[in-house]
């Protein structure tokens, strides 16, 4: 499905994104892993590769300025081409309206959106270049498509999670605009809101998951009762795998939705329906 075709994920040494490099790697794809965990990035790729399949490790803060361009350059070094881009990388960071910080509401806009920004802007200087020429001289376009990950946050809000909310609708305004842009190029550009997926962001808190944030510890993980409240009011009465979240991606890159651009796709177990 993907042969030869280069894949830079964000966030993708746990969870969805892991899940997701897995995938497009099995499909024929190169697969570039960036994390802000460079083991775990490094990692991730290496068993990739053990596989006999092909990925590399781009370990880097996404937030950042200077490692969105970083980033495509080094795919480009390697590969020369890139086709898809997945923006991933993310985490929450939860609190009251009337307790949130403006540091947690800056950190979680510049993970979910203002380093998705840069990276969508780096690429034009690429893309859109080729596309020109490609219309020039009257030649088809590669297969090349942003997907962006988005959350049923976004779409409907979420007590504790005003910043979240925010910057995940905030992915939805950003996909729908380039696909208006650069729809004329054949570059599509679709979301994946998810619902409630298994991962260390979703754990029970009292399993103590943390990531670090510009030398702060901020907790991961959701407090049992809600976690039993949230499966309750989810028609297929269960969390999502990382696995079945990473195929939501797959389907939005994929040849197959060719003629799909600006969409978000919910992939929720019917959460919020
Ligand atoms: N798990 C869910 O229920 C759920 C629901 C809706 C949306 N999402 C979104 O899915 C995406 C993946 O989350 P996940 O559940 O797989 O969590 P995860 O913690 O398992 O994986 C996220 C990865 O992103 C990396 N990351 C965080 N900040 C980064 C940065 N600044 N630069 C580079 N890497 C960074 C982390 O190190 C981690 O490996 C996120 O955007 C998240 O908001 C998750």
């Amino acid at each position: 499905m993907f042969d030869d075709q280069a894949v830079l994920i964000t966030g993708a040494a746990n969870g969805i994104g892991l899940a997701a490099a897995q995938q497009f790697a099995k499909m024929g794809a190169r697969v570039f892993i960036n994390d802000l965990d460079a083991d775990a990035c490094t990692s991730a790729a290496r068993t990739i590769r053990e596989a006999g399949l092909a990925a590399w490790p781009v370990p880097g803060n996404v937030t950042d300025p200077e490692i969105p361009e970083q980033l495509i350059q080094q795919v480009l070094h390697q590969c020369g081409h890139l086709n898809i881009l997945v923006n991933n990388a993310g985490f929450t960071w939860d609190g009251m309206v009337h307790k949130m910080t403006d540091e947690q509401w800056y950190q979680i806009q510049e993970v979910h959106t203002m380093a998705p920004f840069r990276l969508i802007r780096a690429i034009a200087q690429i893309w859109r270049p080729l596309a020109k020429e490609e219309m020039r001289l009257g030649h088809s376009h590669p297969h090349r498509c942003i997907v962006n990950v988005s959350s049923t946050s976004g779409l409907h809000g979420n007590i504790g999670q005003i910043n979240y909310a925010a910057a995940k609708m905030g992915v939805i305004g950003m996909t729908k605009t380039i696909a208006r842009e650069w729809g004329i190029f054949g570059i599509r550009c679709n979301a994946v809101a998810f619902g409630f997926i298994d991962t260390r962001l979703t754990r029970p808190l009292d399993e103590g998951h943390t990531l670090a944030v510009e030398g702060t510890e901020v907790t991961l993980g959701i407090p049992q009762n809600v976690r039993d409240a949230s499966f309750a009011a989810i028609p297929m009465k269960r969390p999502g795998t990382a696995e079945e979240a990473a195929a939501g991606i797959i389907l939005m890159a994929s040849p197959l939705a060719g003629y799909i651009t600006g969409h978000t796709l919910e992939v929720t177990g019917g959460l919020g329906i």
